[in-house]
């Protein structure tokens, strides 16, 4: 039986809250508790999972002491999941992502992707496995002398594909990524967002069943990381691919990916569907990484300038997590309560399962009027805070 098969089959029963009340009972110290098992218990969509690590640590030694790279991971990814892990530099994901194609091998513990155990394996049996785990790059790592296609051809000459099919699955992989009418050009010849595309056409050449990101969209503006992003959904979707991605920018994982695990000093500190991690981020550093997308810096001191200039009335955040949508909660709030409602500030925002954000609004009227329309507001399915002076 496989590790963790009894909990896969537990995972819809149980929630993050049941979960953590456990912990609590258990006594578990939290951060092993949530890297042991947390993504078994929400594992993404219910099928076998197409990574596993087992209590992997990386240890570099260096003239100034060894240096724990990654500490004690445990976790899964399941077929088709985009899989986020986000920390700031030195966290340990480059290390983590590049145990999963064997560029580094773990001090302990193993890793296992599509079937193959990829920490214990070497030579010609590695070399077969990486061709079922593409990667791309911040730098995109592209080879200069090499035209587009020959550049995507690649690993296809490495693979031993002859080349009536290999010009055939170029052309494909061309399209596929909108590079159409570019296959003879230069990488010097093309922007940021383009070069990225021959690194994923490149990636996926040999059909892999994972796509390993390492900061891929790290080197590009805001507009053409978005452009990328959506590429990588649809490969995701039309394809199946699975994809590991790891960023120290919140916006990514919320545009595209459906868990995400936060990494610090070489663990996972928090794990969880993308959704529940905004929603209720339990540490601090996943609670400055949601502010980056959520609360942009401006509203606090918009709150308390409002604050001094309105102290009637009641200022109220809301936060719209997945199915509830903003509209008809603050339509019926005017519609039911003889209270004035003024939208302050508000920031929604889509990802992969639905609207999340906040709104803020200062509700004013005859006290007991507004002390129900709060009521009204708690009963209803956003979360709702009365924010006062800090
Ligand atoms: N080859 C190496 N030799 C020595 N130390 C390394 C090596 N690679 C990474 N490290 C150290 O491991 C830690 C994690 O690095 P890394 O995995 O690159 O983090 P991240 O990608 O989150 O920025 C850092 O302290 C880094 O200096
Ligand atoms: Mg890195």
């Amino acid at each position: 039986m496989k590790p963790g098969n009894r909990l896969f089959k537990k995972r819809c029963q149980i929630t993050r809250s049941s979960m953590l009340r456990e912990m609590r009972e258990r006594n578990f110290e939290r951060k092993a508790f949530l890297s042991l098992w947390a993504d078994r218990l929400f594992s993404w969509k219910g099928s076998d999972p197409v990574i596993f690590i087992e209590q992997a640590k990386k240890v570099f030694q260096t003239k100034n002491g060894p240096v724990k790279a990654v500490d004690n991971i445990n976790l899964s990814v399941q077929e088709g999941e985009i899989f986020g892990m986000i920390g700031y530099s030195g966290a340990g994901k480059s290390t983590l992502i590049r145990m999963l194609n064997g560029l580094e091998t773990p001090t302990e513990g193993s890793v296992t992707v599509a079937g193959r155990k990829i920490s214990t394996i070497k030579g010609t049996e590695l070399r077969k496995a990486r061709q079922e785990i593409g990667m791309i790059f911040q730098h995109f790592n592209l080879l200069w002398s090499r035209t587009v296609r020959e550049n995507i051809a690649f690993p296809l000459e490495i693979a031993g594909v002859a080349k009536a099919e290999r010009d055939k699955r170029v052309a494909e992989l061309i399209e596929l990524v909108g590079l159409e009418g570019r296959g003879d050009s230069y990488p010097s010849q093309l922007s940021g967002g383009q070069k990225q595309r021959v690194g994923i056409a490149r990636a996926l050449a040999n059909n892999p069943k994972v796509l390993l990101c390492d900061e891929a969209t790290s080197a590009l503006d805001p507009q053409t990381t978005d452009s990328i992003l959506d590429l990588l959904v649809d490969i995701n979707e039309r394809l199946g691919l699975t994809i590991v991605l790891i960023t120290h920018e919140m916006h990514v994982i919320r545009k595209i990916c459906h868990r995400v695990a936060v990494m610090e000093n070489g663990q996972i500190v928090e794990l969880g569907p993308v959704l529940d991690v905004f929603r209720r981020p339990e540490q601090p550093i996943t609670k400055r990484f949601v502010q980056q997308v959520t609360e942009p810096e401006e509203s606090k001191e918009t709150i308390q300038h409002l604050l001094t200039e309105h102290p009637d009335g009641k200022i109220v955040k809301l936060t719209f997590v997945g199915v509830s949508a903003e509209q008809p909660v603050v339509t019926e709030l005017i519609r039911s309560f003889q209270v004035g409602v003024n939208i302050l500030q508000g920031k929604i925002s889509q990802t992969q399962n639905g609207a999340y954000g906040t709104l803020f609004v200062q509700i004013t009227g005859d006290p007991a009027e507004v002390a129900r329309a709060v009521a009204f507001l708690d009963a209803q399915q956003v979360d709702s805070e009365v924010i006062t002076y800090e």
